[in-house]
């Protein structure tokens, strides 16, 4: 079994620091799988992933575009954003070409499951879970992970100096 980590994001702040964490524990190769409803917060994890990982840009919904790539500013991993939403087949996958991005870069797959299987044997998987409640804000957040170079949970590390803020989860 990969090792596991749990915690609950009550705001859409938290849940950035739950991503800045991920962020910062990431150095290129990885991909990282969100998975969660409509509205989970899947774009709010990555807007906080991007900033851990220093991307400078705003990262937003890729909606629109099935995959945006935003450059780092000072020679760390690029950040990929991809929504899996729509992609219907293995092979509008491979037309991505995230291998040859892979090496350089942090890739992040909202509705990912299934569809990015075999893209790295780095992965994280993030599940948002919403309350069945609607008035409920808080969402309980699952991490798993395997062949990362991970020593313990991103959410356990103490988040750097620099990251005050609300950045700790
Ligand atoms: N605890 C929370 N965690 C994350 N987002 C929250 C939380 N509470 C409220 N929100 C709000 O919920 C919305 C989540 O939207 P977001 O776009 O991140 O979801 P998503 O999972 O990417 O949706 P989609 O499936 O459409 O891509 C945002 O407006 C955010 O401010
Ligand atoms: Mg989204």
């Amino acid at each position: 079994m990969s090792p596991a980590d749990r915690r609950s994001a009550s705001s859409a702040d938290q849940m950035r620091g739950l991503g800045a964490a991920i962020g910062r524990a990431c150095s290129g190769g990885e991909v990282v799988v969100l998975n969660g409803d409509l509205g989970a917060g899947k774009t709010t994890l990555a807007q906080g992933l991007g900033r851990g990982l220093g991307i400078a840009e705003q990262v937003t919904s890729p909606t629109f575009v099935i995959a945006r790539s935003h450059a780092h500013p000072s020679g760390g991993p690029d950040l990929v954003h991809v929504d899996a939403y729509r992609l219907g087949s293995l092979g509008e996958v491979e037309d991505l070409d995230l291998e040859s991005d892979l090496a350089t870069s942090v890739v992040v797959v909202e509705w990912g499951a299934g569809v990015v299987d075999g893209l790295s044997d780095r992965w994280a998987l993030v599940t948002i879970a919403r309350s069945p409640d609607p008035a409920v804000e808080t969402r309980v957040v699952d991490l798993a992970w395997a062949d990362v170079t991970w020593a313990h949970s991103p959410w356990a590390a103490p988040a750097a100096p620099d990251a005050a803020g609300g950045d700790a989860p």
